[in-house]
């Protein structure tokens, strides 16, 4: 085998998702798909929004020189000062063009900042349960993931992240609303955090970088609203994208944007830059971007996803379920009926259902439904789902 015996590893227990999507074609292939309830995959349901449409339409029938050639590789700068303007009304913070980067999607957003601050052996915290690449895109840039364990209704613990944050840790990822969990961090714990992050870095003798990974930070059910993190921790970075909110996974548009007070806010904004270039990104979509700049206020389909949060919540509920109700995303994660939280994958997977376990979040004991899924799937799926429960009890 001529793959490195880290990526062969990586392959083999990061790739849950992947292995139960494809369960969910083996079964239906034999079963007849409308026989099968695949609740596996994080693509979001709905499709994007009209505002979407027409403003790709606007972009197609732009005349401009040289739209689709290179450009700097942060992005256009109407852009980059469109989406600064933007982000400064909605959290409240003053963001400025200049310290924000274009991307491919959260995920390229995520890399570039990692391949910009880390040295070899320095660690990244992430707290579990957690969105499982990040330990793969932690390990691209050389670093080491470091976990700390959520407490039981999956906020961070500060306790646990105290003791876990050490001398190498030089940034931690923190994602709210939280997938799995749909659990959004609250003010109160941001502030604990700010203070643990400002006394580590001090402690340390170098700066802590907080990651604020919220890609549904748009999705929050019940008029929730969301506290960012910027208000509560100086060196925060945020990275985002489009992929929930508007439904745009497969465009791959994203950006980051660095707080104003962050340290070293320049550098990181030329390092993320250069890495853009260097990992072989080098810019984010050009039309994507420039549909950005002609989209006006848009709404995000929470309604729907909220509906069918609803319905799954409470009929699982109701069946002995024991779920944490989701406050944003559109997952949630019930604790496992059976503590091997993979064996329990196979009693549903008996009646048809594909769930992912929780161990493919670093949080065994627990499993994930992304209920992104059509509202017949949900009701053939529940009679499966009480077959289970009391097949285990
Ligand atoms: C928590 C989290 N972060 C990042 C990503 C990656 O987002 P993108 O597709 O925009 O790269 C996802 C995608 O599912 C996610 O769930």
């Amino acid at each position: 085998m001529s793959i490195s015996r880290q990526l062969k590893d990586d392959m083999v227990h990061g790739s849950w998702i992947r292995k139960m999507f494809e369960e969910g074609l083996r079964l239906k292939a034999i079963h007849g798909a409308d026989n099968v309830y695949d609740f596996t995959l994080g693509n979001p349901y709905v499709d994007p929004p009209p505002e979407f449409h027409a403003a790709l339409e606007r972009v197609v029938h732009e005349e401009r020189h040289g739209i689709h050639a290179y450009m700097q590789n942060s992005g256009f700068p109407e852009v980059r000062a469109r989406v600064a303007a933007e982000l400064a009304a909605e959290l409240d913070v003053p963001f400025e063009a200049a310290r924000v980067v274009m991307t491919i999607g959260a995920a390229g957003a995520l890399n570039i900042l990692l391949k910009s601050v880390l040295d070899p052996e320095d660690e990244v915290v992430l707290v579990a349960p957690f969105f499982p690449e990040y330990a793969f895109y932690i390990r691209n840039h050389g670093g080491t993931p470091v976990v700390s364990k959520a407490d039981a209704t999956f906020l961070p613990n500060l306790e646990d992240l105290d003791r876990r944050i050490g001398p190498r840790t030089r940034a931690m990822i923190l994602n709210s609303p939280c997938n799995p969990s749909g659990r959004i961090v609250t003010a109160e714990v941001l502030k604990g955090l700010g203070d643990l992050l400002r006394r580590k870095s001090a402690e340390n003798g170098r700066t802590i970088y907080l990651f604020s990974d919220e890609p549904y930070r748009r999705l929050l059910f019940d008029g929730r609203t969301f506290p960012s993190p910027f208000h509560f921790y100086e060196h925060t970075i945020l990275a985002t994208s489009h992929s929930k909110d508007l439904s745009l996974a497969g465009e791959r548009i994203g950006y980051l944007a660095i707080g104003p007070n962050c340290e070293d806010a320049s550098d990181i904004f030329a390092a993320t830059t250069f890495c853009n270039r260097t990992l072989g990104y080098v810019n984010a979509p050009a039309i994507m971007q420039r549909v950005l700049l002609y989209l006006g206020t848009y709404q995000t389909n929470v309604p729907v996803y909220q509906r069918k949060r609803d319905r799954l919540y409470e009929a699982l509920t109701a069946m002995g379920y024991d779920i944490v109700k989701p406050e944003g995303t559109f997952f949630m994660f019930p604790r496992s009926p059976l503590p091997d939280d993979t064996k329990w994958l196979d009693v549903l997977a008996a009646e048809h259902v594909l769930v992912t376990p929780g161990a493919g979040f670093a949080f065994p004991g627990y499993f994930r439904i992304s209920f992104a899924v059509d509202d017949a799937v949900i009701e053939r799926a529940l009679p499966g789902f009480e077959r289970a429960l009391k097949s285990v009890r």
